[in-house]
C-alpha cells in the first residue's frame, strides 16, 4: 500500500516510519523544508528511543522517502495521513488551519479511491469540515476517516508497533476495510481494533487524554491534603491502586502535567463543551489544579529561603527539564514555569537535562544556565529541585547525592527518593505528598 504522511512532527514520523516498518511505501510531508533536508541526511529532529533505528532501515530498505511536495506525495497513494499539529487557539479551542489547510491541499491531487484519515486530534465535527473541504475542491472518490493516535512520547515506537488499541471512525466498508489492512501487521488480537462513528472517533481522543489529566490533578490534589495531614501518597497509591475498578497506572503525585497534548486537549475539549451549552466544572478544576501544581517546587523552594535572607542570588539546582523522561519535548513543562519564577526572584538556575538542553534553551534562553552532569548542576547548589524522574536520576542514592554536594536540601517534585533514606543522608528533603522521613 502507498501511504503519505503529511505533517512530520512526533506523530507524524512515528507513524510513517512504522508504516514503512510494517512493509507500506510511505512519503513523509512536512512544509518544514530544513527539517525535510535534515531526515533525508539521517538526521532525526527529535529525541525518541528507538526512532532513529526504524527510520533509518526503512530508508535502507526503500520504504520510506521525505519530501515538500504535497501534491507528488498524495498523488499515487492509498492512504493520506493529516498529522499536523492542532495548537490551542486564542480561546483554548483547538486551531484547525493547519488540518483544514491541508485538505485543501490535497484535495486536487488524490487520485483513484483514496483514504484521508485525520490522525491530528480535532474536536468532534472536524472529519465533517475535512471532508466539506476536499470535496469543495475535488470530487475524487475518497472517504475521510477518523484515526486518533494515543502514542506515548517517550514510548511511541512501542506504542505504536504494539498498541493497546486502534481506533478507527468511519461509516464507510471501504474505508474500514483498507484501514484494517494497513494496520493488520501491528494488530494480534481482533478486538484491538475499535471501529465507531467518526464523531465517536474524535471524543475518545480527548476523552482518554483528559482522564489521564483528571487522574493527574486528582492525585495532586490528594497529595496536598496528604502533605497537610501527614500521611504519605505512596501508601495510598497503593491502596487504591490495587482495587481493579481504578487500576494502577497514573497515580503518580507531583508537580502537574505538561507536554503537548494533555494542556491543549483538555482545553479544546473545555471549549468544546462550553461552546455545546454544557457545564465543564470538572474540567475546569482539572486545568487549575495543575496550574497551582505547576507552581508548587518554585513556591516552596522560595519559602525555604525566605528566612534565610530571601533566594537571590542563591543557587538552585534542578534535575531535569523536559515535561517527561525519554524525550526532549519542552512544551508546557512544569520546568517552564518553575525556571522562569526563579530567575524572577534572582535565583541562580542552573539546569541538566540528559537530552532536553537545546529544547529547554528554546523557552527558557540563557536566563538559566545549563550543566554538562547533575553532579556539576548540584555541586555548589543551595537547593536541589527534582523537575523530571530520569532514569538518571531516580539511579542516584542519597549517599551518592551528598557525596557530590555540600547542599541538603532538596525538593523532589517527583518523588524519585525515599524521604527515611533521604533524611538519614542529612537531608532536608520534601516530596509531594510525602511523609517526613
Ligand atoms: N505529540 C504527541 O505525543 C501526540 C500524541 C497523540 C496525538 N497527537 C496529536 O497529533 C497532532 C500532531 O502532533 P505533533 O506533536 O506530531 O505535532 P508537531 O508540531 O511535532 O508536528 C507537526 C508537523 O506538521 C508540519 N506541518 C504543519 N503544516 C503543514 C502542512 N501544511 N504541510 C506539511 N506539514 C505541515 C510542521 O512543520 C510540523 O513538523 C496534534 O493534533 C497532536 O495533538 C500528538
Amino acid at each position: 500500500m502507498k501511504v503519505a504522511v503529511i505533517g512530520t512532527g512526533y506523530v507524524g514520523l512515528v507513524a510513517g516510519a512504522c508504516f514503512a516498518h510494517g512493509g507500506q511505501r510511505v512519503t513523509c510531508v512536512d512544509i518544514n523544508a530544513d527539517k525535510v533536508a535534515a531526515l533525508r541526511d539521517g538526521k532525526i529532529p527529535i529525541y525518541e528511543p528507538g526512532l532513529d533505528t526504524v527510520v533509518h532501515d526503512a530508508v535502507a530498505a526503500e520504504r520510506l522517502f521525505f519530501t515538500t511536495d504535497t501534491g507528488a506525495a498524495v498523488q499515487s497513494a492509498d492512504v493520506v495521513f493529516i498529522a499536523v499539529g492542532t495548537p490551542p487557539g486564542e480561546d483554548g479551542s483547538a486551531d484547525l488551519t493547519y488540518v483544514l489547510g491541508v485538505a485543501e491541499a490535497v484535495a486536487p491531487h488524490l487520485q483513484g479511491y483514496t483514504v484521508v484519515v485525520c490522525k491530528s486530534t480535532v474536536p468532534v465535527g472536524t472529519c465533517d469540515k475535512v471532508e466539506a473541504t476536499i470535496r469543495a475542491h475535488s470530487d475524487a472518490d475518497m472517504d475521510v476517516v477518523s484515526n486518533p493516535e494515543f502514542l506515548k512520547e517517550g514510548a511511541a515506537i512501542d506504542d505504536f508497533l504494539h498498541p493497546d488499541r486502534v481506533v478507527i471512525g468511519t461509516d464507510s466498508d471501504r474505508a474500514r476495510e483498507r484501514m484494517a489492512e494497513l494496520y493488520k501487521p501491528y494488530i494480534e488480537r481482533s478486538e484491538q481494533v475499535l471501529f465507531m462513528a467518526r464523531r465517536s472517533a474524535e471524543m475518545t481522543k480527548y476523552a482518554a487524554n483528559c482522564m489521564l489529566a483528571a487522574r493527574i490533578s486528582f492525585m495532586n490534589e490528594v497529595a496536598r491534603v496528604c502533605d497537610a495531614l501527614d500521611v504519605d501518597v505512596l501508601d495510598v497509591k497503593r491502596g487504591i491502586g490495587s482495587d481493579r475498578r481504578i487500576g494502577r497506572h497514573f497515580l503518580n503525585a507531583g508537580i502537574g502535567y505538561g507536554g503537548s497534548c494533555f494542556p491543549k486537549d483538555v482545553q479544546a475539549l473545555l471549549r468544546t463543551g462550553q461552546k455545546a451549552g454544557c457545564d465543564m466544572a470538572l474540567l475546569e478544576s482539572v486545568e487549575a489544579v495543575n496550574a497551582v501544581q505547576k507552581g508548587l517546587l518554585a513556591e516552596r523552594v522560595i519559602a525555604h529561603f525566605a528566612d534565610q535572607g530571601g533566594i537571590a542570588d542563591k543557587r538552585i539546582a534542578l534535575l531535569g527539564l523536559a515535561f517527561k523522561p525519554e524525550t526532549d519535548d519542552m512544551r508546557e513543562a512544569p520546568s517552564i514555569v518553575i525556571g522562569k519564577a526563579l530567575v524572577a526572584a534572582d535565583a541562580n538556575v542552573v539546569a541538566y537535562d540528559p537530552v532536553a538542553r537545546e529544547t529547554a534553551y528554546e523557552e527558557l534562553g540563557g536566563d538559566i544556565a545549563y550543566a554538562a552532569s547533575w553532579q556539576d548542576a548540584v555541586d555548589g547548589a543551595d537547593a536541589v529541585l527534582v523537575i523530571t524522574e530520569w532514569l538518571e536520576f531516580r539511579g542516584i542514592s542519597p549517599e551518592e547525592l551528598a557525596a557530590a554536594t555540600d547542599c541538603r536540601v532538596v525538593f523532589d517534585g517527583r518523588n524519585i527518593w525515599d524521604p527515611a533514606k533521604m533524611a538519614r543522608a542529612g537531608f532536608a528533603y520534601q516530596g509531594i505528598g510525602r511523609r517526613a522521613g
